[in-house]
């Protein structure tokens, strides 16, 4: 039963953030408002599964939504794992059991069971119920004046911004531990989340923890309304606009992006649509990215409506066509992808130069691809990660300090693989920190059930991309 605040903690998130976002379709009703509070049915674990199991992917309607909630309401851990090791091979159990689950919301369920959620389901529903506030906050307050121009336009080249400045500006947190380019301080690095989550529940428990107080890079991170899963050129502005704004209030020194995810695609096409970022970014590290979208959108859907964000995700969607289209498909600037041919549960396909993931390098500004099991082959870091997974892999993080600590991609040629790919989960990184990172994906997965604004169709390309 721990669930249920959980659940309307994220929808009371996501409802909240969607002024702004496409109209509702035709009978979409506020779940709150359907009575799922009361009368759920106590769920056993083989049940459940098999009752999530069920849904069809290709319903219409939003039946299968309510009944995915339901289920997943009654799921609680009954088991825990005590090491990372055991963590790893219980969550590949999971994605490899036979039958495999046919969705996302069944391996959800599984998850829960297993207890590969953040701590206890206490502390799950801990970090979702601060889902608006502290670092998990949509609304700062940020206060510092940028040395440059940033908006409406940083360049007369960029695209114009549909959003209002105070809104680009209130999603970025910035820790009480910024150093805003001191001397001596290492570089900004924005965090960008992916869908179905923040910036903050996104990267509690990896990058966050992995570079405050570090040498390699000062983190500050963006929550950015509806969690990502409305219009993706919406998202973009987000990052465009923090680009920008962090150079400015750090003494002009570069950025550089870590993006998860849909993140990755939203940078890119800030990149390509505002200019003016390019030259501010040092290095945009690209965990598991999905510039061409993924052919294994039904493992998400449980019909049609979806979020916007998630249609514009379909390999050959609009959103990906455009993105890919006039040179979109390669670096704007010195990119390191990170990604997993086995397993990534949401996209695919992500193995060679045929993923989602890999990025093409036309105008020679260093692209590294690196999917883990090819580079750490047999190894436990080459072992088996999710899409969140990358996000702990200790190859992963070895690839951004190198980035970081030179000028182009990080580079596997110059790293000590003997001693990287030994590590299953990134130094410094525990059991706690890797439950608080497969949240992301269980947090998603709630987000999508209970997003208030699924549509049939993808939202239209803006007129600046539509005519370039
Ligand atoms: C705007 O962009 C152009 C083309 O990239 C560049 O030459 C120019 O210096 C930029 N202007 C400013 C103010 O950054
Ligand atoms: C992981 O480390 C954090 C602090 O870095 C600590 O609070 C937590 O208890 C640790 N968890 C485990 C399982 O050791």
């Amino acid at each position: 039963m721990h669930s249920f605040p959980l659940l309307f903690a994220v929808s009371g998130a996501l409802i909240q953030a969607s002024n702004g976002a496409p109209p509702p379709v035709q009978g979409e009703v506020n779940l709150d408002e359907r009575g799922l509070v009361s009368g759920l049915p106590i769920g056993v674990l083989g049940s459940v599964i098999s009752e999530l199991n069920s849904l069809s992917p290709t319903a219409t309607g939003t039946a299968n939504y309510v009944s995915a909630l339901t289920a997943l309401a009654s799921c609680s851990p009954t088991t825990a794992p005590t090491a990372v090791t055991q963590a790893l091979s219980s969550l590949s159990a999971i994605y490899e059991a036979t039958p495999t689950p046919n969705n996302l919301y069944a391996a959800i369920a599984m998850q829960i069971e297993e207890g590969l959620v953040g701590g206890d389901a206490a502390t799950f529903l801990t970090s979702a119920e601060g889902a608006l506030s502290g670092e998990n906050s949509e609304t700062n307050s940020n206060t510092a004046k940028p040395s440059i121009t940033v908006y409406p336009k940083a360049n007369s080249s960029d695209a114009p911004y549909d959003l209002t400045e105070a809104q680009l500006r209130e999603v970025i947190y910035i820790p009480s531990t910024f150093k805003y380019g001191a001397n001596g301080a290492p570089q900004p690095v924005i965090l960008m989340p992916g869908t179905g989550s923040s910036g903050y529940l996104t990267f509690i428990g990896n990058y966050i923890p992995l570079l405050q107080g570090s040498t390699i890079g000062d983190p500050v991170w963006l929550n950015i309304p509806g969690f990502l899963l409305n219009d993706a050129q919406t998202n973009a502005e987000y990052i465009a606009y923090a680009i920008n704004y962090i150079y400015g209030i750090s003494n002009k020194r570069q950025v550089a992006v870590f993006a998860w995810s849909q993140g990755n695609i939203d940078t890119q096409w800030a990149f390509k649509y505002w200019p003016s970022t390019r030259s501010k970014v040092t290095d945009h590290i690209a965990f598991s990215p999905d510039y061409h979208g993924t052919t294994e959108a039904n493992f998400i859907a449980l019909g049609e409506p979806l979020p916007p964000s998630v249609l514009q995700q379909e390999y050959n969607s609009h959103f990906i066509d455009t993105l890919r289209s006039n040179g979109g498909d390669s670096a704007y600037v010195p990119t390191t992808t990170v990604y997993s041919g086995f397993f990534d549960e949401i996209v695919e396909p992500q193995q060679g130069t045929g993923a989602s993931a890999y990025l093409l390098d036309a105008r020679s500004v260093g692209v590294s691809n690196n999917e883990v099991q090819l580079i750490c082959a047999g190894q436990p870091a080459g072992g088996f990660y999710t899409h969140e997974g990358t996000l702990y892999n200790a190859l992963g993080y070895a690839l951004a300090v190198d980035a970081l600590s030179h000028s182009g991609p990080g580079l596997a040629s110059r790293l000590n693989l003997g001693t990287v790919c030994a590590q299953a989960i990134t130094p410094g990184l525990n059991l706690t920190d890797f439950l608080l990172t497969e949240n992301a994906i269980v947090i998603a997965g709630f987000s999508l059930l209970v997003y208030p604004n699924k549509v049939t169709v993808e939202p239209a390309i803006r007129s600046y991309a539509a005519s370039s």
